[in-house]
């Protein structure tokens, strides 16, 4: 043994989920909306929370040591200011769904040696995109409060300006296509997406206010051509479902419904060109991996790649930190 070698950052990495899963039991059991209605002792919000006090009063111990609730020296609990921000239902900023989603997704990650040793996935995902209705709408509204949350930087990077009709490919709740529509006078949107997954979607553009400008309509590309002509597109977070073979086949069909010179629009997490980096990209490859039968990230250089290949000259590509960790890649359609 090397002496001189240090196990412990193994065991952090060994239970790291524990971190994540106090965050997730917490935002469930809705501290963090209790303590924003005040500071308060332990039993206090275990009484608010309809918690067993002790247990509760252990979970506000290893919150504060997360460094998400604070403790005063009378022993009362208060949030910290990232949770005030994003934690707090009601609130804009309120991520608790698209954080809770993970809890959906544990059990896959379990089996992660299983799924690299067969190549395939344990779990239908059909089953969050249409079949299981509770687990859809988990996933759709977790997909929108992301968007709503720290999405708006992809938003505000997409410039649609002087576009009339735009196809969001696999567009969700539709966040993304009522936002734009939103920061773009004129602009109309067409979201494409599977039966199950539109239904939801329908009821969150109402709910944003933007059902005049934003339509849903259902939409399988493993199947269906484009319904329509546009003069832009948006694919945002779906070809890390599928290999390139499908994804070359995508933008193609995209290409084939686009007008001459318009704006096409991917974002995405994606892997630097050697493919070991960065790590969220990496991390997020896995768990496309035991999320879909095909899934993966790509490289810039592919899809430039690709893109050319279809007709589209890339003009711009914008990474994105954290806590997005998308890249927008703008390409234009050769005319
Ligand atoms: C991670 S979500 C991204 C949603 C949205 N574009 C966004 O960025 O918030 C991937 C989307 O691809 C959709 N999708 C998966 N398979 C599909 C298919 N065969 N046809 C159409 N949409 C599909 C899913 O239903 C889901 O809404």
């Amino acid at each position: 043994m090397n002496a001189s070698l240090d196990p412990a950052p193994l065991i952090e990495l060994a239970t790291a989920y524990w971190g994540s899963a106090t965050l997730i039991a917490a935002v469930r059991l809705g501290i963090f909306g209790h303590l924003a209605k005040g500071p308060a002792s332990a039993a206090e919000v275990a009484d608010r929370a309809d918690a067993d006090p002790i247990a509760c009063d252990t979970l506000l111990a290893g919150l504060v040591a997360l460094g998400l609730v604070t403790k005063d020296s009378a022993g009362r609990f208060a949030n910290a200011a990232l949770s005030d921000a994003f934690l707090v239902e009601g609130r804009p900023g309120y991520l608790g769904p698209a954080l809770s989603y993970n809890r959906d997704i544990y059990p896959l990650w379990a089996d992660l040696d299983r799924v690299v040793r067969t190549g395939e996935v344990i779990d239908a995902p059909d089953r969050y995109l249409g079949d299981d209705a509770a687990r859809t709408r988990n996933f759709v509204q977790g997909m929108h409060h992301r968007a709503l949350g720290v999405g708006r930087a992809v938003a505000q990077v997409i410039d649609l300006t002087g576009r009339t009709h735009l196809a969001d490919v696999g567009g969700g709740p539709g966040t993304y296509s009522a936002l734009l529509c939103q920061q773009t006078p004129g602009l109309t949107a067409q979201v494409l997406d599977l039966p199950g997954v539109v239904a939801i979607a329908r009821q969150i553009v109402a709910d944003m206010g933007a059902a005049d400008r934003v339509t849903c309509t259902a939409f399988d590309y493993y199947r269906d051509a484009l319904p329509g002509r546009y003069d832009a597109a948006l694919i945002s977070g779906v070809l890390h479902r599928e290999q390139p073979e499908q994804v070359q086949a995508m933008l193609r069909a995209v290409a084939d419904a686009l007008e001459p010179d318009a704006v096409f629009y991917l974002s995405d997490v994606m892997l630097d060109d050697d493919r070991t980096g960065p790590l969220f990209a990496t991390m997020f490859a896995l768990n496309m991996r035991v999320l879909a039968h095909d899934g993966r990230c790509h490289t810039v250089a592919e899809q430039t790649a690709w893109l050319k290949d279809v007709g589209f000259d890339v003009t711009a590509v914008t990474r994105l930190p954290a806590p997005i960790h998308y890249t927008v890649i703008r390409a234009e359609r050769r005319a």
